[in-house]
């Protein structure tokens, strides 16, 4: 028989295969300093682009302040238990009828951590004769909830609605033998490319098909719509979702989620969400610090405004100079480039080491074989100055790459870095 770890000696996984290269640099990296548009990297100043702080409350001074207040008065351990139990208090009952106003929804519930809060309402929702229908490109936390369901799945094409309505009606047919009714997932807006869900088609589809939607909005609560109240608001369709989740982890700057829909739907799900029912619930600190966040994106609409000033002057200098970033509809900017994964990681190395910016990169395989995405993420902090800088930068890296001096370079990094 074999040793049960004989399997991880041998194969560190598809991402775990290549810490050796990339580990400290390209992932895990340690970037130091306060949160904001400029911090420091292996010692150099660089400018920011990989961080969800959208709105730039991270370290806004008056977030800040009630945060340490709260952890004054309420220690990180306040209250004990899980909600049910014994960590249930006024505050977080009273910061969910502000979220569930906010993004006009009967009532919410709160999620310690999103991934395991959206994984656990999938799983809360659907029962073994139930179908699910969901986008291919999904993030993670609504995969693997989906990964707990007993019954069957559908993906349907990425933002692709004829592709939805053909799984739409594989799903009819089968709902109609086994019983159940029929769960649609999409993300208000895809975090990779920036896309928005297609909510407003798929809600229209409510009236020819028979199914209940969750959207996960977890970048676009804060950025989008009038308000700010998300993807469903900007498409006008926000009734029309039947569950709507967001994270603190973006535009709130924080840590926690939550999840809005009809009273009925709520007061079931807190009584069968698992991850919230055996876990501890979410500590004072953050209760205290998401009433404050809530409070600033409802009051201070120029924090907003000024994330789509630098949205706006970054996205359209990218276009004019000739850069593909796709078809982004949010702030996620992604930028397009042609390139092996050695190129990518010199080209990295050199925006980093030689022009002073830090944005993430994404290659094969969550894109495909030959493309480089470097994905940038515009902030409410972010300076006009911070916008040409790079867009200086992205010139020269993208003469490099075109020159073949990261193919010559990358065989070079590449042992340099196995050493
Ligand atoms: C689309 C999406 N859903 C859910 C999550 C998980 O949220 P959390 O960080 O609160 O666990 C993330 C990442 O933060 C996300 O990008």
């Amino acid at each position: 028989m074999k040793d049960l770890f004989d399997k991880i000696y041998r194969d560190k996984g598809p991402l775990g295969k290549w810490a050796s290269q990339a580990e400290g640099y390209f992932v895990f990296p340690k970037l130091e300093g306060e949160i904001s548009n400029r911090m420091k990297f292996q010692g150099k100043d660089v400018i920011t682009w990989s961080i969800n702080d959208y709105l730039g409350l991270a370290n806004h001074p008056e977030v800040r302040k009630v945060d340490a207040d709260a952890a004054v008065q309420y220690g990180s351990a306040y209250p004990m238990g899980a909600r049910m139990m014994s960590g249930h208090t006024e505050l977080h009952e009273k910061l969910q009828r502000e979220l569930a106003k906010f993004v006009s929804k009967e009532a919410s519930y709160l999620l310690n951590f999103g991934y395991q809060g959206i994984l656990s309402t999938i799983d809360a929702l659907v029962s073994k004769n139930d179908i699910i229908v969901y986008d291919v490109d999904a993030h993670a936390c609504i995969i693997d909830g989906v990964r707990l369901h007993m019954g069957k799945r559908f993906t349907y094409k990425h933002n692709d609605i004829e592709s939805l309505e053909k799984n739409l009606e594989r799903a009819v047919k089968m709902a109609e033998q086994t019983g159940g009714g029929i769960l649609v997932i999409s993300e208000g807006v895809f975090g990779m490319r920036g896309e928005q869900g297609r909510l407003k088609e798929i809600v229209a589809l409510k009236e020819k098909y028979n199914f209940r939607f969750l959207v996960d909005d977890a970048h676009g609560f804060g950025t989008l719509g009038k308000t700010g109240a998300g993807a469903g608001e900007e498409q006008g369709v926000q009734d029309g979702i039947d569950v709507y989740f967001a994270t603190f982890a973006k535009s709130l700057a924080s840590t926690g989620a939550f999840i809005a829909a009809d009273q009925e739907i709520i007061d079931y799900l807190k009584y069968n969400l698992r991850s919230q029912m055996f876990a501890k619930s979410l500590q004072m600190q953050l209760v205290v610090g998401a009433l404050k966040r809530l409070d600033m994106l409802k009051n201070m609409p120029e924090l907003k405004a000024k994330l789509w000033e630098n949205t706006n002057a970054l996205q359209s200098g990218l276009k004019e100079q000739g850069f593909d970033i796709g078809t982004t509809q949010s702030c996620v900017t992604p930028v397009y480039l042609k390139g092996s994964i050695p190129e990518a990681m010199a080209l990295v190395k050199d925006l980093r080491e030689n022009y002073g910016i830090f944005c993430s990169i994404v290659v094969y395989p969550v894109i495909p074989k030959g493309l480089i995405l470097l994905r940038l993420i515009p902030t409410a902090t972010h300076t006009l100055d911070d916008i040409d800088q790079t867009l200086n930068a992205f010139n020269a890296i993208r003469t490099r790459l075109e020159n073949g001096t990261y193919k010559r370079m990358s065989a070079a990094l590449i042992a340099a870095m196995g050493e």
